[in-house]
């Protein structure tokens, strides 16, 4: 049977591991959407267009050459065939993307393409029986309303400032965590006027992940699954 889970959270609140691993535990694909519009930020850097030219940066994006892999045991992100799956996680990137990622022409085209895989991965694309785990800020409300499992998975504040040091900086001292604070909370506060993943939607299920480890938290998705889906 075909399963599309849409998992939407800010930065920091886990929902790429957690969401590739339930992908792995369930033989689902993965879809890293914030991949996408940091490869479209990494496209018009490389490109040398100004961030702040609207219409530049629509052009670029609307004829973006991206290719999403979506084995979650190891996703892949090209860019007229290069590999950027380690450049797109560069601070200068983390940085950029809220400039790009809140442009409407570069949404409505995120959209279409995110659509256009989810859709294909439904219908039996990396998994045998077809199906898709979807990551970002608006796949439970926009990009696909409509999924079988639909989640927002939160953190308190000071849990995601943490979860972000240790990613970037490998220590969550409070050197580390002042040193994430204004990327994330700024990043977070520009995504949130054009996509609502603070507050759940209707018919969204929360999970509040701060006082849960990496597997803790997997096993409390998988079983929202069980239960929404019906299987034990
Ligand atoms: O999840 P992330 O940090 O890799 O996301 C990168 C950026 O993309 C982030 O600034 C939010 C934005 N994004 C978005 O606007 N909509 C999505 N569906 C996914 C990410």
């Amino acid at each position: 049977m075909s399963l599309t889970i849409a998992i939407d959270g800010p930065s920091g609140s886990g929902k790429s591991s957690v969401s590739r691993r339930v992908a792995a535990a369930l033989g689902l694909a993965y879809l890293d959407t914030g991949a996408m519009y940091r490869a479209a930020t990494w496209w018009c850097v490389q490109q040398d267009v100004d961030l702040s030219d609207q219409d530049a940066v629509s052009a670029l994006v609307l004829e973006l050459p991206l290719e999403m892999g979506v084995d979650p045991s190891g996703p892949t992100v090209h860019v007229a065939g290069t590999d950027v799956g380690e450049a797109i996680r560069e601070s200068s990137i983390s940085t950029a993307v809220s400039a790009v990622a809140t442009n409407l022409t570069v949404r409505d085209e995120m959209r279409r393409l995110q659509r256009a895989i989810i859709d294909a991965e439904r219908s039996g694309g990396f998994s045998s029986g077809g199906g898709v785990v979807a990551e970002g800020r608006d796949i439970t409300t926009v990009v696909a309303p409509d999924a079988d499992v639909r989640m927002l998975l939160t953190a308190s504040e000071e849990a995601r400032l943490a979860r972000r040091a240790r990613d970037v900086h490998g220590a969550d001292d409070a050197a580390a965590v002042d040193a994430t604070r204004d990327e994330v909370l700024r990043r977070d506060a520009d995504d949130s006027t054009v996509s609502q993943f603070l507050v759940a939607a209707d018919g969204v299920v929360t999970l509040d992940s701060s006082g849960l480890d990496l597997e803790g938290t997997v096993d409390a998705v998988l079983a929202v699954v069980s239960q929404v889906t019906g299987s034990s």
